[in-house]
Order: C-alpha cells, then structure tokens, then sequence
C-alpha cells in the first residue's frame, strides 16, 4: 500500500511540469556575489581601484588558463552547472559582451542581500563596496528583460524555463556589519531582515513566471581562513575541536541558513506550482573538511592555495592571491581552498555534484527530472 501511494505520488507529482521542468533549460540566470561573480566585479572595480587582484593571475590557471574574473583556480558551482545543462557558462551581464539569450549572471563581488543605502545610512559601508546589492541586481535583470521577449505571456514563457539561482546572499552583509564595528550580537538581530530581503526577491521572480528557483545558504564562516587569522590570540575552546573551525562564525551561518530554509518552505507552501531549491553550501564545506582526504583533499582543509603567509592557513592580507610575489600551490586540485576566502574548482565541482543529485540540496536539482 505504502509502495502504491509512494508510486502514485511520483506519477502525479510529475504529471504536466516534468519535461518542462527538466534538464531542458533554456538559459541559465544568476544572482549573488564573489561565490558566484564570472567577472562583473572587474568591470566595476577596474576604473576605480589601484590594482584588481582577481583579473591577474594565477586565477584561472586550472581551466581557463587566463584570469576571468571568477575567484578561483577555475569553474564556480555557477559554472559546473551550466555544464550540466549543455548551456554556456553565464557570461557577467556588465561585460555586456556576449547574447544573453540562453542567460546573465548579475552577481558582483561583495555584493549585499541589504541595500547598499542601509550600509552608508548606518555608516557600515567601506571603499570596497558597490551599489551592486540584490536589488540592484533584479533591476539589472528587469532592464535587460525587453531584449529577451517582448509581451508579458512572452516573457512568462521564457522566464519559466530558466533555471534562476538566487545566491548565496548574506555573508557580505554580515562581514560588513562586523567590520563596522557591530557585535556579533548585533549581527544576529539583522538576520531577519536578510532573509526577508531575498524571499522578497525569489516571490519577485514567481511573479515574473520563474519555475525553478535555486536558493543557496551560506558557507561555513568559521572556516573561512580569512576569518581564522583575524585574531590569533582568541582560546582554544573558541575553535571547534573537529575542524579548527570558529564556533560563533559557524554557529551564524547555521542560523541563517535555517531561517532561510524555513522562507524557502514557507514560499514553497504558497507557490505548489514553482520548485524552490535550498542548495546547501554549508554541509557540503563542512564535510569535505571533517574528512578531506575522503573526497581527495589534502588533510589540511583549511591551508590556502594560492597565498604566501607563514601560518598555518597561508593567509597574509598584506600578501594575498595573485599580489606580486604570492604564487600559489603545486597542486590546486588537492586544496579545498584557493585564495584564503573563497574556494578551489575541485571543491566547487564536489559542491555542485552534490547539488544536483543529492545530499546537498532539498529537493536535489535533478531530482524531480525524468532520467
Ligand atoms: C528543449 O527546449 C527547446 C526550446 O524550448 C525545444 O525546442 C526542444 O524541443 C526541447 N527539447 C526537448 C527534448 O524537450
Ligand atoms: C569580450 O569578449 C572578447 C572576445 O571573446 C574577449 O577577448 C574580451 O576579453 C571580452 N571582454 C570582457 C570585458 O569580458
Ligand atoms: C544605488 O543605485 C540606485 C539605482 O541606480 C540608486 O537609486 C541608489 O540611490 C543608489 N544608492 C546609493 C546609496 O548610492
Ligand atoms: C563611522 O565609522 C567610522 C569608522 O568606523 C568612525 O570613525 C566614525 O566616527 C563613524 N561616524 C559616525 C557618524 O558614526
Ligand atoms: C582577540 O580575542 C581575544 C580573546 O577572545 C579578545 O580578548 C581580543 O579583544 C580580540 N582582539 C581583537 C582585535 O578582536
Ligand atoms: C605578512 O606580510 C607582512 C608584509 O609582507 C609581513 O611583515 C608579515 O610577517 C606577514 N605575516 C605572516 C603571518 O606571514
Ligand atoms: C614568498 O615570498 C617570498 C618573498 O617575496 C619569496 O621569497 C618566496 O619564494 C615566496 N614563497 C612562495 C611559496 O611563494
């Protein structure tokens, strides 16, 4: 009986959006910040910074040989899967450089879930910040629209057959309000309005007819090796025995994450007809750095790539990635991470595998495809 109703469910809930819901997408759109950026930050950060470390190399050398502008070795979880889809890797909408018919990706480097205005009017904001914010980037997807179908039933159609991921947003807003000067505390009580901020921008693009929305959490903050040479006298019982991960950073991004899973649901209830993916970046960091040499890592997860520091993360602000004299390692395929803040090809590639099939995604971006 069980296995009856268990079948019929299958049947039913695949009845009418399964093809159209499949592999078959026909483009690919892209919101977020340096975990997903395939160049729009160069284009803004060129004419007004000194140097723009990401379009030097060694970034890039794995896959592309040459700087992109994506913060890493090579391919970004964005990138793997547009592969997947035997679409392009989404070309960045402010290159404006290539058709954007079969998608755009608007993510920028730094970019906040919170208005840009909230962190000048609270005086968080820093030189490092565009007005690239969420918002920004759905107007950007809004002017860029009349080029890709025309009537509103146009529009809804080639909208419902985008695969559109949203994210992941969040941890720049709240490494912004910590280096203004807000307690962690503090930090807490802003989660709310984060996460509101992008189920806002995910009802946004219901409305516009998306039928796939991918909706990522944040990585593990506390394990970010940036975050871990910040200070080196805190004790030891602040750091997680498991990992060398820090506690409270951690114990910030779980929550987010499960109050944005908890909007995803809520969404999910009021929107049957749209899938509403929560892709998981936190477990799947996670345990690729409980147990790195499972997955072909090196047993020190949290040692930097490219970098040339003479602690344990080979993280030196003052020497970073790509910075003349910092090369990068022997073996990029081996590390977890690349610059000390964001991560290897290889450990993006593991992150959208699990993605796509399964555990790291409710439902699997797959799962509901009949293959
Ligand atoms: C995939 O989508 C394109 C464009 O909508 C359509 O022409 C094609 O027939 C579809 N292919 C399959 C296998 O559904
Ligand atoms: C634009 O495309 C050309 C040719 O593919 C490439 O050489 C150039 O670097 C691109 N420019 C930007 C800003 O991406
Ligand atoms: C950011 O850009 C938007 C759109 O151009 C503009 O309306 C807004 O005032 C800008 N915000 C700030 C703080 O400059
Ligand atoms: C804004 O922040 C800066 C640096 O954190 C501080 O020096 C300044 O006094 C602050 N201004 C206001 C109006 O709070
Ligand atoms: C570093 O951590 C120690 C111990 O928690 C704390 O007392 C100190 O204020 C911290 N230093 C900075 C610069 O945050
Ligand atoms: C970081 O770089 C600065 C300047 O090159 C150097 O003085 C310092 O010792 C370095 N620190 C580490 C931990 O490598
Ligand atoms: C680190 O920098 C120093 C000084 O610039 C250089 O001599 C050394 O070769 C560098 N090491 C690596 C691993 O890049």
């Amino acid at each position: 009986m069980r296995l009856l109703l268990l079948f019929l469910f299958l049947v039913l809930s695949c009845r009418g959006n399964c093809k159209r819901d499949s592999l078959n997408f026909t483009s690919i759109f892209s919101f977020g910040d340096s975990y997903a950026d395939t160049g729009n930050l160069v284009v803004l950060a060129t004419p007004v910074w000194k140097d723009v470390w990401v379009a030097m190399p060694p970034y890039g050398e794995t896959f592309f040989h040459h700087p992109t502008g994506r913060w890493s070795d090579g391919r970004l979880v964005l990138d793997f899967l547009a592969q997947k889809f035997s679409l392009p890797l989404v070309p960045p909408y402010l290159a404006h450089n290539s058709s954007f018919k079969q998608g755009a990706n608007f993510a920028v480097s730094g970019a906040t879930a919170l208005d840009f205005s909230f962190f000048v009017n609270n005086n968080l904001s820093n030189p490092f910040m565009f007005n690239s914010s969420l918002s920004i980037q759905l107007g950007w997807f809004a002017d860029l629209k009349p080029s890709l179908c025309k009537s509103y039933e146009e529009c809804q159609e080639y909208v419902s057959t985008s695969l559109f991921i949203l994210g992941e947003f969040g941890v720049n807003d709240y490494s912004f309000m910590k280096f203004g000067g807000k307690t962690l505390e503090q930090v807490y009580g802003y989660v709310p309005m984060v996460i509101e901020k992008i189920s806002a921008a995910a009802e946004s693009l219901i409305k516009q007819g998306a039928k796939t929305v991918v909706i990522p959490g944040i990585l593990p903050d506390g394990c970010i090796p940036a975050n871990l040479v910040q200070n080196t006298s805190r004790p030891k019982e602040d750091y997680e025995p498991e990992t060398g991960c820090l506690k409270d950073l951690n114990d910030l991004s779980r929550h987010h994450n499960s109050e944005l899973l908890k909007a995803v649901k809520q969404l999910q209830q009021k929107n049957s007809h749209v899938r509403l993916i929560y892709a998981d970046y936190y477990h799947a960091v996670m345990n690729i750095i409980r147990t790195p040499h499972h997955f072909g890592f090196i047993d020190t997860p949290l040692r930097a790539c490219c970098g040339n520091a003479s602690n344990q993360y080979n993280v030196n602000q003052t020497k970073a990635c790509a910075m003349p004299g910092v090369g990068s390692c022997e073996n990029p395929l081996e590390y977890v991470n690349w610059d000390g803040v964001h991560l290897t090809e290889a450990a993006y590639h593991h992150i959208a595998e699990g993605w796509l099939r399964g555990p790291y995604a409710v439902p699997p971006i797959l799962s509901s495809v009949d293959n």
